[in-house]
């Protein structure tokens, strides 16, 4: 509550003379000098300030100087030989003195009165009655004060009135302020709420749904309605509400639809479309075939070759849970147990297990692993392994081909074993194996 004061009638009560100084003399003539000429009247004087804003009890007491024989007037009335006026109120006043010589001179006087709302304090309240439904006007605010007396009644700034009931008011905030018969102010401020429109009202929304006819397709829609109030707009995923409840080109997903009725009051559901699983009664065979893998090479020769049936579309490939690819081939394997997945356009995927075995030994390769078991690896094994080399290991065979030729077909730079070269026939099976390629395999 707020409480106004009204300084309207406050003055600070000054002892106040302004002098003004005047002198004539009525003429007669142009040859008379004047006898005001260089006499300066004076006029000072008490001021006595009413008790009240409407009291005439003040007084002005005064007197002048610079002469002899002074009346005194004041605001322009007769003169009187008394410097002292009584019964005034609050107020300007202007006292001329003049001497007996006619000379004046005048002084002004201001007696104030007393601060009526000093020390008042106006509180209003009020009861209020709230419009009864929103955008009513028919709310009020019956307000009344205290702290004085003869109050007026303004609201939100507009004309006071003696009544402090103010009608057909819709909600909102409202400035009302009272005014005692002097004028010193209180105000409140008063709040019209409207009653929440839905309190009490569920609104339901329903939905047919049309689920959209494949993996991707955008045909599905949901044909919402609303129950429980009027004037419904719809809304899907937050969007903007329009009037129809029927929202078409939709995939699969989950929507959320909003209904909200002409107060704004609303209401929620959400519905999911789905999309048959293509996948359904689908068995992708997936059927491999493989290249064993050749040992001892730079590079490992095994390979799967994959196909696939029973899906739709074009399939894709991936090998050990690895990136689908669109060849069906997987190349350069080491031996082992491989897990292939063939995946169809629509996502159904089929799975089978290849292993690749290492190639066996040739014929060739197994007569000259013979040829070294039986005269080199007394010298060249893992414990002895002379020159750095082990032939009970097959792949060193094959990777130092070249050095076995060299030493035991050709004793270059010495012959191999040191003791002599092996016989001819011996050595033409190491010579028959190099020329048919050299490899595990040949
Ligand atoms: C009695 C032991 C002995 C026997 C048996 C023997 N070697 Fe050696 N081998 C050596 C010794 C010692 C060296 C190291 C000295 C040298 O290189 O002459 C060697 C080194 C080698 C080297 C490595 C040097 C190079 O030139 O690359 C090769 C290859 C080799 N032997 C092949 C063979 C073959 C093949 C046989 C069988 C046909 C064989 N050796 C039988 C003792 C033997």
């Amino acid at each position: 509550m707020k409480q106004f004061k009204t300084f309207r009638f406050f003055y600070a009560a000054l002892f106040s003379v302004i002098v003004i100084y005047s002198c004539s003399k009525g003429g007669g003539g142009g040859t008379t000098p004047n006898p005001c000429s260089g006499v300066t009247i004076t006029v000072s004087g008490t001021t006595s300030n009413p008790t009240t804003l409407a009291a005439s009890d003040g007084s002005i007491t005064v007197s002048a100087s610079g002469g002899s024989g002074f009346t005194y007037s004041i605001n322009g009335g007769a003169f009187q030989s008394s410097g002292s006026f009584t019964n005034l109120a609050a107020g300007t006043y202007s006292i001329v003195g003049k001497s007996s010589a006619g000379c004046t001179g005048s002084a002004s006087f201001i007696l104030t009165a007393p601060n009526p709302c000093a020390g008042v304090t106006i509180t209003v309240s009020g009861t209020v009655t709230n419009p009864t439904a929103p955008g009513a006007t028919n709310g009020s605010i019956a307000a009344s004060a205290s702290g004085s007396s003869g109050f007026t009644f303004s609201i939100n700034g507009g004309a006071f009135q003696a009544s402090g009931n103010f009608s057909n008011l819709g909600a909102g905030a409202y400035n009302i302020i009272a005014k005692d018969l002097n004028g010193c102010l209180g105000s409140a401020n008063f709040t019209l709420a409207a009653p929440n429109p839905c309190a009490g009202i569920t609104i339901t929304v329903t939905a047919t749904l049309t689920n959209p006819t494949a993996p991707g397709a955008t045909n599905g829609s949901i044909a919402a309605a609303a129950s429980g109030s009027t004037g419904f707009t719809f809304s899907i995923n937050g969007g903007i509400f329009q009037a129809s409840g029927i929202f078409n080109n939709l995939g699969a997903g989950t929507y959320t639809i909003v209904a909200k009725d002409l107060n704004g009051c609303s209401g929620t559901a959400n519905f999911t479309l789905t999309v048959p699983n293509p996948c359904a009664g689908v068995t992708i065979t997936v059927t491999t075939t493989f290249v064993g893998n050749t040992p001892c090479g730079a590079t490992n020769t095994g390979s799967i070759t994959a196909s696939a049936s029973g899906g739709t579309g074009v399939y894709t490939y991936n090998l050990n849970g690895g990136a689908f690819q669109a060849s069906n081939i997987f190349p350069n394997l080491p031996a082992g147990n491989y897990t292939v997945i063939a995946k169809d356009g629509n996502g159904c995927t089929g799975t089978t297990i290849e292993t690749i075995p290492n190639l066996p030994a040739g014929p060739l390769f197994s007569l000259v692993r013979g040829v070294l078991q039986a005269n080199c690896v007394t010298c060249h094994n893992s414990v002895l392994a002379e020159g750095g080399m082990n032939w009970t290991v097959d792949c060193n065979i094959v990777t130092f081909k070249d050095r076995i030729e060299a030493r035991a077909v050709n004793a270059n730079p010495s012959a191999m074993p040191p003791t002599g070269l092996l016989p001819a026939s011996e050595r033409q099976k190491i010579t028959n194996w190099i020329n048919a390629g050299g490899r595990y395999t040949d």
